[in-house]
């Protein structure tokens, strides 16, 4: 049996980790063996990685030191968990991937999405996903939504633009990834989740 790579994308606070529950679900209800993982993390090593990106006492990072940091992060989970996972045929479910880099670093940091490629190019060895679903919502609500819950981490708590340039790269990134399943995130998690159950039965 063939394991199959799901990556989440979107805003922060598009429901992304909601929806990984109900998909890991629905595979599950079939008799298949789920893996849930984030990013940047989900290695000991990538959350080390993880907690040093995200800390908001880091004013200091550059743009260039933050693009390559979620690249090695993603480099240590890709080799240790998600190409071992796949090899034995299990489903990953995975909030966030190299995506989250092209439109984060490449277009909301400005270091452009072919520079940012390039690094996470040699970081992820050739691995693609099988689908990738981008959660469509309108960044400032998903936003409010999230700091309102925990304050929000070193990259919530850039200004709107940046965020408002990361939903707009998400949305030019759809149009020239074919992977990318744009779904409408602003409806009830009800009929968001049997659009997304249409797609996944279609893998
Ligand atoms: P999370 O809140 O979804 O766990 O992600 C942490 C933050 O890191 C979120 O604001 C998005 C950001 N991020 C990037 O800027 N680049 C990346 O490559 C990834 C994976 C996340």
């Amino acid at each position: 049996m063939k394991g199959i790579f799901i990556v989440l994308e979107g805003p922060d606070g598009s429901g992304k980790s909601t929806m990984a529950h109900k998909i890991g679900q629905h595979f599950s209800e079939k008799g298949r063996e789920i893996e849930f993982t984030r990013e940047p993390g989900g290695t000991d090593i990538s959350e080390k990685i993880r907690e040093l990106i995200l800390d908001r006492n880091n004013t200091k990072m550059n743009y260039r030191t933050e693009a390559l940091l979620y690249a090695a992060a993603r480099a240590q989970l890709v080799s240790e968990k998600i190409i071992p996972w796949l090899e034995s045929g299990k489903i990953v479910i995975s909030e966030r991937f190299v995506y989250s880099s092209l439109v984060y670093q490449g277009l909301g940091r400005g270091l452009g999405i072919d520079e940012v490629k390039k690094i996470n190019d040699f970081g992820i060895a050739g691995l693609k996903p099988d689908m990738v679903l981008l959660f469509d919502i309108n960044p400032e609500k998903a936003l409010n939504r999230k700091l309102n819950i925990d304050g929000g981490d070193r990259i919530e708590n850039e200004n709107i633009s940046f965020h408002r340039d990361v939903y707009e790269g998400y949305k030019k990134l759809a149009k020239f990834c074919p992977e990318i399943k744009t779904i409408n995130a602003e409806r009830t998690i009800e009929e968001i989740f049997d659009e997304i159950k249409d797609i996944i039965n279609s893998i």
